[in-house]
């Protein structure tokens, strides 16, 4: 069978994984959330010293982005692959929202995205692939055959992953959670480098008044049409 590359982008918690990992399975596709690569690099720029409330040192982070080895291995029991930073399963540690605070300004680094995009293209290079993220169908694979951009209201994203980070035990108030999706939103669309948009041929889903049954049917009607025209 003709395999494509399936680029899914939008903004934070649109529910862009929880399709894509849904979708790679039915399609028996690789599955990819370039999400949590940033998101690994934040944790070991965390780690290192080279950011933290009061500092933001983009040199120390260029400097030792060669330190950085970024793995997803499969988890059989999970149904989908685990982030590894440098040998270590970091899957749980990444979805925080102290992450995800810090994530977005590291996103903007373009040499942390030079490398991060360079690492993805590789993984997509033999197609059959799903690839979630902020600049999959604009700047890593411009040339995928079909292009999803996801939108919700940041009322509707934010209380999804208020839920979800309860359901994990983190202990996080809704607003913060809300003042965290407008403003990785901003930063994630403003940026120089790669900012977040819709690329011109990608097929827009608001999925603010939609189930998830019904956002998956329709995109993998959308799927099956492309691949089998
Ligand atoms: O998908 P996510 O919420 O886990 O992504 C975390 C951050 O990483 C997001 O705020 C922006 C950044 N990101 C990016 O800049 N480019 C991507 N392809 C994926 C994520």
């Amino acid at each position: 069978m003709n395999k494509i590359t399936i680029a899914i982008d939008g903004f934070s918690s649109t529910g862009k994984s929880t399709i894509a990992k849904q979708l790679a399975k039915k399609l028996e596709y690789i599955y990819v959330d370039t999400g949590a690569m940033y998101r690994a690099v934040t944790l070991f720029a965390l780690r290192k010293g080279h950011i933290d409330a009061e500092n933001f040192s983009v040199n120390d982070l260029v400097a030792d982005l060669d330190a950085i080895n970024l793995t997803f291995k499969y988890n059989d029991s999970l149904g989908f692959a685990e982030m590894y930073l440098n040998g270590e399963n970091v899957e749980k540690e990444i979805r925080t929202l102290h992450i995800s605070e810090y994530v977005s300004k590291v996103a903007a680094i373009p040499e942390v995205r030079y490398q991060l995009v360079k690492q993805q293209q590789k993984m997509g290079k033999d197609k059959g692939i799903v690839m979630d993220g902020r600049d999959i169908g604009t700047v890593v694979f411009p040339d995928a055959e079909l292009k999803l951009f996801m939108t919700a209201s940041p009322e509707k994203r934010a209380m999804r992953r208020y839920k979800e980070l309860i359901d994990k035990g983190d202990k996080v108030a809704y607003e913060d959670v809300l003042r965290n999706v407008q403003s990785r939103d901003y930063i994630d669309s403003h940026r120089e480098d790669s900012p977040l948009r819709q690329a011109e041929d990608a097929v827009a889903l608001d999925n603010s008044d939609m189930g998830l049954k019904e956002q998956f049917e329709r995109i993998l009607n959308l799927a099956n049409r492309t691949i089998n025209p």
